[in-house]
């Protein structure tokens, strides 16, 4: 059977208070409808079509050519977006599954399930439901006296008896195709709202003799619509232990999973310890037998298996195996780092390649350099890459020794094994196996230090002795 789907987000979401329309707001490091569709995609759904209306060239261009789109000019009801897709896949015979655009929180195996479910009892549509502890703002599932479901009806629309129901309409259903886009051709908009309401296809198909049938999820939560900033707090918090715990699963070792952030597209390897604090974006890769954290923020950065990368940033690095990173290092796009690699507090690193065994252990700015192996960094020591207009290279051997405080002014090269002496200024190359000193020569004076000092007291005392005079 052909399973399509069709994905509601023309809505404006005025609730959210914001200028970003609602299903582009990120959900652990994803928009929200991305999840969704996501989750669709998982599920095996061939053609899936996403209906835009507010912001669709943002939603557009976010999602790219991964979908389908038909665009609902005016927001008149859910029922309306639906039947935007006719002229796409009105003529398709198999199930179509609808759902919303701002429930983030469904899978694909209850997608799944669904279908499986609508298939083995043959149903015209099957809806997805939960019981809500507090059902306000729903839609309720009115069963009639054998259980079977009648219809939805919608909050404003309840009468006292409906609003009593706890048992309410997440938003997502399977339908036959065809019998979709033929009972949604009879939907009126005479309700409370005055839009034409998905939810009445399930009254009509019910009153044609279709089969209703009715998937109910086990955690209510999965079914969060997210219509505020408080909803979305509360949908980040569950996909974020759900991600968690997915690793935790796969063998990672989380200290404290509440406060750990890992976006979903992000893998780790087993034996990796994270610890709390660390945040882990976007398309991050951590090998097994790492440790991150405490306050590891690594966005778009490969980590090698068996390195250590503790309260560091890094944006677009990669670090290669056994490294040790931080405390307090910064790790800019371009930079990478080979195996056992030291890179200590408070350097900072950007689109430079560090040799494998190479040590910047404290206090160093690397940038636009090519440092080969087993070169030690002194304390301090600085590429200076920078002229105020152009960007240039700095080149270091293998087996270098840069003293403390140096500063290399690129472009210039420092040859294998040769030697920097501390405090130097490098601004011509240094052949391999040489020593330079680029620094003025010392002077000692004699005694001095007592000259200065007797002077520093005379003014001391002429000083005290202005003030005392002028009280
Ligand atoms: C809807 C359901 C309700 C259900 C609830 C679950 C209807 C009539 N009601 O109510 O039974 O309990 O979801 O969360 O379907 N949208 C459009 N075009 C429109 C109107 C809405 O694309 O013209 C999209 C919205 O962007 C949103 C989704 O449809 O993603 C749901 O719309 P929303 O207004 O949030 O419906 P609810 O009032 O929450
Ligand atoms: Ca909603």
């Amino acid at each position: 059977m052909k399973k399509m789907a069709i994905v509601l987000a023309a809505g404006q979401g005025k609730r959210m208070k914001s200028k970003l329309y609602k299903v582009l707001h990120p959900v652990c490091g994803k928009p929200m409808v991305q999840h969704v569709i996501d989750s669709v995609r998982k599920a095996l759904c061939e053609r899936i079509v996403v209906i835009v209306g507010h912001g669709a060239e943002k939603v557009r261009e976010t999602l790219g050519d991964q979908v389908e789109y038909a665009l609902q000019t005016e927001q008149l009801g859910t029922g309306h977006a639906v039947l935007q897709a006719k002229s796409l896949l009105g003529s398709e015979d198999g199930v179509t599954l609808v759902i919303y655009g701002d429930t983030p929180l469904i899978t694909a195996e209850t997608i799944a399930a669904m279908m499986a479910q609508h298939e083995a009892e043959n149903a015209g549509a099957t809806i997805l439901t939960a019981i809500m502890p507090d059902p306000t703002g729903y839609g309720r599932v009115v069963r009639d006296g054998d259980g079977y479901v009648l219809r939805i009806v919608e909050q404003k629309d309840c009468t006292a008896e409906e609003a009593a129901i706890s048992e309410i309409n997440v938003g997502t259903y399977v339908f036959d195709n065809r019998l979709l886009f033929a009972a949604l051709e009879r939907v009126t908009n005479a309700n409370a709202q005055g839009e034409y309401y998905l939810t009445d296809v399930i009254g009509i198909l019910q009153a044609d003799g279709a089969r209703i049938a009715a998937y109910r999820l086990e955690d209510p939560a999965e079914g969060t619509g997210i219509n505020d900033r408080i909803a979305l707090g509360e949908a980040e918090r569950l996909m974020r232990l759900r991600i968690n715990a997915k690793h935790q699963e796969n063998g990672v070792t989380i200290i404290d999973p509440a406060q750990t952030y890992i976006e979903s597209d992000v893998a780790i390897g087993a034996d990796t310890v994270v610890y709390p604090g660390t945040m882990l974006r976007g398309k991050t890769v951590v090998g097994s037998d790492c440790i991150l954290g405490p306050s590891a923020d690594l966005t778009n950065t490969m980590v090698g298996s068996g390195s250590t990368v503790r309260h560091t940033v890094a944006d677009g690095a990669t670090i290669g195996e056994g490294c040790q990173v931080g405390p307090f290092a910064y790790l800019r796009p371009g930079t990478r780092l080979g195996q056992q690699v030291k890179v200590g507090d408070f350097v900072e690193i950007k689109n430079a390649v560090i040799g494998d065994g190479s040590k910047v252990p404290h206090l160093s700015y690397v940038g636009d350099a090519v440092v080969g192996s087993g070169v030690n960094f002194g304390c301090g020591a600085i590429t200076a890459n920078y002229d105020g207009y152009n960007k240039f290279v700095t080149e270091i051997g293998d087996n270098a020794f840069i003293g403390c405080n140096a500063n290399l002014v690129a472009p210039v090269k420092v040859g294998s094994g040769a030697y920097v002496v501390a405090g130097s200024t490098i601004t011509n190359n240094v052949a391999e196996d040489d020593l330079a000193i680029g620094r003025a020569r010392q002077v000692n004076k004699p005694g001095y230090a007592n000259i200065i000092r007797s002077r520093a007291q005379s003014i001391k005392k002429r000083q005290a002795n202005r003030s005392n005079s002028q009280i």
